[in-house]
């Protein structure tokens, strides 16, 4: 059984997190995209927020044979990884600049559990631009998000500026 997590933030899921779902599934049995619980940080969405927004979005995404489950995580991904007995932390890489970040924390994982690999995946041109933080700062401005996040992310980010 090949389990893998898949890390992040997911505030809020864009269409590059999807496409990195979609490239590792094919790799494993089974996936949990794990939501961090970052409660220091002023997320727009509270986590069970994101998650049910995720759980919403994956049945849209084809991910074959792979089983996918959400769940939220608080403390070190290394630890959540090793109680879920997964083999794999899952992580994209847009551009050059985010090996440095993504290396440093994969020797790290590394040294917290040998055990588990980190396998990153080349996320697509299209979404080599594409983050959480960018696309919440272009749709407060004003500007169009769509096709770079699900709908029902943009719709939810309309609810959250016009309650
Ligand atoms: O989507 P993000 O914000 O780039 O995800 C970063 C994340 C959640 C993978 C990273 O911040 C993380 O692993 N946080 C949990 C705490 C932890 O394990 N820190 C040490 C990493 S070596």
């Amino acid at each position: 059984m090949r389990r893998a997590i898949f890390p992040g933030s997911f505030d809020p899921l864009t269409n590059g997190h999807l496409d990195i779902i979609r490239r590792s599934a094919p790799l494993f049995d089974e996936m949990i995209v794990a939501v961090l619980n970052n409660a220091d940080k002023r997320p727009m969405f509270s986590v069970d927020e994101r998650c049910a927004i995720i759980r919403e979005v994956l049945p849209a995404v084809t991910t074959g044979d792979c089983r996918m489950l959400v769940e939220s995580f608080s403390g070190l991904t290394a630890d959540f990884a090793r109680e879920r007995q997964a083999t794999a932390i899952v992580r994209g890489i847009r551009a050059v600049s985010d090996y440095e970040y993504e290396l440093r924390m994969a020797l790290m994982n590394r040294r917290l559990e040998p055990q588990i690999e980190t396998v990153f995946l080349m996320a697509g041109e299209e979404y080599s631009y594409v983050s959480s933080t960018l696309m919440k700062q272009v749709f407060e401005l004003g500007g169009r998000v769509a096709g770079l996040i699900p709908e029902l992310v943009e719709s939810k980010m309309r609810d959250k500026l016009n309650p």
